[in-house]
């Protein structure tokens, strides 16, 4: 995507080190614009870990490159499996870690040592150009939705809502949700985004809001808990979220809260639809409540909030009493009922066993 007229990914190689890569620093943003390098098999873990990067398809692509600079410093076996158990670690809910680090692995275990640094890296770089196509993929599937809301109430704008950030920022490039929501600006039909603020790290209010606001589309941020209301009174015609693990029966685990706008967008008859790639369905998951792993976030993130001072200094404040205790789920489960369907690059199915089957055959 374009920031001041220039394209910008995600991660990329990094144009002055060969056997690097860079990423944007996504703690930094909305404040500051900045790249830092990664460089080793730490720095890729610990990009994740901090959410430097984040958002499934994103920390995919960025596992595949921490493997790849893994084997920089030791392509043995050993150190193979080391690197991806590492790397696995570092968050346990979005299922494309595993299945870039699955991916890269089986590759690169065929090969001799000597052979690993270059076929990593060149692997690693598949992985990236791939989650850019499929995006693509998702996003003229899914402006097929969106123009279709504008044919339905002709000579308005259409709104859509959407929680937390499945942007070009969650991805390598174009985003999940909001890739449809580019192509359907780009293509003139007029559209209004209601954006989740999505607390507690905010990356609706913090990324989406500035993603969209970079590429000039329209948008107004809302408290996470607005949407039921919105929707009620008949100012969201379409809801697009994102996802970090489907599973093969269609339910969908994605940001902490998206469960809520689900039942109020059921209860509104507002359609509610998941942009996946094929990489973010998990076969072995039959139901996705009991079965997907919930990230369990430190508590400090829900007692303070961080944003500039008048001076400009990010300052962190304490939103809760200070003997209180913070819970912080990271992720819900929607049901599959709550679901009108899914948009992945290959076209858009129900949020069923049968619907997915259709489309992804090895997901049975
Ligand atoms: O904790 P995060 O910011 O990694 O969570 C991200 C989300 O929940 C996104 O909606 C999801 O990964 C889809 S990204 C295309």
């Amino acid at each position: 995507m374009r920031i001041d007229g220039s394209p910008w990914r995600s991660i990329f190689p990094d144009p002055d080190t060969r056997g690097r890569v860079r990423i944007i620093d996504q703690t930094r943003l909305p404040w500051d614009f900045v790249t830092v390098p990664l460089a080793t098999l730490d720095d890729a873990a610990h990009a994740i870990r901090a959410m430097q990067v984040r958002g499934a398809p994103l920390i995919g692509a960025t596992a595949a490159y921490g493997l790849a600079l893994a084997m920089r410093a030791d392509a043995s076996d050993a150190a193979l499996a080391d690197a991806a158990a590492t790397l696995a670690a570092t968050r346990p809910t979005a299922v494309n870690l595993r299945w870039a680090l699955d991916r890269m692995t089986a590759a690169l275990r065929k090969l001799p040592p000597a052979a690993r640094v270059e076929a990593a890296w060149a692997e690693a770089g598949e992985i990236a150009e791939a989650d850019v196509a499929c995006n693509q993929a998702i996003g003229r599937h899914g402006l097929a939705l969106i123009a279709e809301a504008a044919r339905a109430h002709p000579g308005r704008t259409v709104n859509i809502l959407t929680h937390c950030n499945a942007g070009w920022l969650a991805t390598v490039d174009w985003g999940t949700a909001l890739a449809p929501i580019y192509m359907a600006h780009d293509s003139g039909i007029p559209l209004h985004v209601w954006v989740d603020e999505t607390r507690p790290r905010n990356q609706g209010a913090a990324l989406t809001a500035w993603e969209l606001g970079a590429h000039g589309v329209a948008h107004t941020v809302i408290a996470d808990n607005a949407g039921g209301h919105l929707m009620q009174h008949g100012q969201v015609d379409l809801v697009i979220v994102g996802a970090d693990r489907v599973s093969r029966t269609g339910d969908v685990a994605n940001k902490i809260g998206t469960y809520l706008k689900a039942l109020a967008a059921h209860d509104n008859a507002v359609p509610f639809w998941v942009a996946v790639p094929g990489s973010t369905i998990d076969p072995t998951i039959g139901d996705g409540v009991a079965e997907i792993p919930i990230e369990e976030r430190d508590g400090a993130e829900v007692a303070f909030l961080a944003g500039p001072d008048a001076e400009g200094a990010i300052r962190r404040i304490r939103v809760i009493p200070p003997g209180s205790a913070a819970a912080n789920p990271a992720f819900d489960v929607t049901p599959a009922r709550l679901v009108s369907g899914l948009v992945t690059e290959r076209g858009c199915c129900p949020a069923t066993a049968a619907g997915i089957a259709d489309l992804f055959p090895s997901s049975v």
